[in-house]
């Protein structure tokens, strides 16, 4: 309800003068804040007016019991993110069941300790505030000065209200799990920054993908079968034109090594889409790429510029790669530039070429970094 009066102005009462202000205690600062708000206090009533009663310690461990365990849920979860193996580990070596772990235990910790948290803190307010029934009329502009003093007092006093101040066990578990929960949200926040990406140079994961050819092998292009093992190398009779297929590289190498081969087809950047033009099409070519076709076939990174998305869908008609996740478009034939949408840089070209036995060959890596942007990227 809107009463008009200005802010501060009270139901009748007047300010007190500062040295009056100086004398009264938290008890009447409060009183006295509650009245120049307007707020009357209807009812107002301790959930334990008698202190020690069995009761109220059984409440009191109750809600020590929920901030306990969510220390404990948060102290898992800080020792889980450090300790818990979580390099990858293959299906078929040993190891590999702790690893396919490590995201349900720290995401299991974790949400407990969110969990326990806020259980906790509910069942303290429910437990021991004050049932209170209050009633304030509604001001205009902005509080004065003894109106912000007096809160202060008011806030202070609600505290008190809730009897928090002799309730160390309450205090310390409660201190225990905020701190534990922030310690964990402090590593999870920096540990991404301890790793270096940049560890090896030029080498370095960010600038190599596994198209790269190492001691001169060959690599092929391939698809995938769905059959682990099974390798299917790509000629150019095996596409017809205005078609794609999706390409992971190949060496002899790793033929019958499955580690070697999953790592082949899961790694986030090697995925590529060989796409045959219809003969005739007009290409636009990139500057200093104009080689990296074989005829109509080009072959780009499936992995979008915007976010990392797949841009798994060719639309033979137009010619265009179309991104699902947020609508980015690419020219195949202009070298896979954007045309529409968030992505900003052309999706990078593999070049290739075909061997001898009539095979669809890498001749290089790519030559620039695949995927969205990132800082320090090279042009
Ligand atoms: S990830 Fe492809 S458009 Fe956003």
């Amino acid at each position: 309800m809107t009463t008009g009066r200005p802010h501060g102005s009270g139901g009748g009462t007047g300010h007190p003068a500062e040295h009056e202000l100086e004398d009264m205690s938290q008890e009447q600062l409060a009183r006295l804040a509650s009245e120049l708000d307007d707020v009357e206090v209807v009812h107002n009533t301790r959930k334990f007016p008698v202190p020690g009663t069995r009761a109220e310690k059984r409440a009191e461990r109750t809600v020590a019991t929920w901030f306990i365990l969510s220390a404990l849920s948060g102290l898992a979860f800080i020792v889980a993110f450090i300790a818990w193996p979580h390099e990858y580990v293959s299906p078929f070596e040993p190891g590999h069941t702790l690893y396919s772990l490590y995201t349900p235990v720290i995401g299991f910790t974790f949400g407990f300790a969110v969990l326990a948290l806020g259980i906790a803190v509910i069942s303290y307010v429910k437990k021991f505030f004050p049932d209170e029934v209050s009633v304030q009329q509604r001001h205009d502009g902005p509080s004065d000065e003894v109106a912000r003093k007096t809160v202060v007092a008011q806030l202070v006093q609600a505290g008190k209200d809730t009897t928090i101040g002799r309730r160390s066990m309450i205090k310390r578990s409660a201190g225990a799990a905020a701190g534990l929960f922030g310690i964990g949200l402090g590593i999870a926040a920096i540990a991404p920054l301890v790793r270096n990406p940049w560890k090896g140079g030029d080498q370095a994961a960010l600038w190599v993908t596994p198209w790269r050819p190492v001691n001169g092998e060959t690599v092929y292009l391939r698809t995938d079968t769905g059959v682990l093992g099974e390798i299917a190398r790509i000629r150019p009779e095996d596409m017809a034109p205005g078609s794609m297929q999706t390409v992971f590289p190949f060496r002899e190498s790793e033929r019958g090594d499955k580690e070697a081969l999953l790592h082949a087809q899961r790694a986030s950047d090697t995925p590529v889409m060989l796409i045959r033009l219809r003969p005739g099409t007009q290409v636009v070519k990139r500057p200093g790429q104009e080689d990296f076709n074989y005829g109509d076939y080009y072959a780009f990174s499936k992995i979008c510029t915007h976010l990392g998305c797949p841009t798994s869908l060719y639309q033979a008609q137009d010619n265009r790669i179309l991104c699902p996740c947020h609508q980015s478009q690419f020219l195949a034939t202009e070298y896979a530039k954007p045309i529409f949408g968030p992505a900003t840089r052309p999706l990078p070209q593999l070049p290739i070429t075909v061997n001898d036995e009539g095979y669809f060959v890498a001749r290089s890596d790519f030559i620039e970094a695949v995927g969205p942007a990132f800082w320090e990227r090279r042009p």
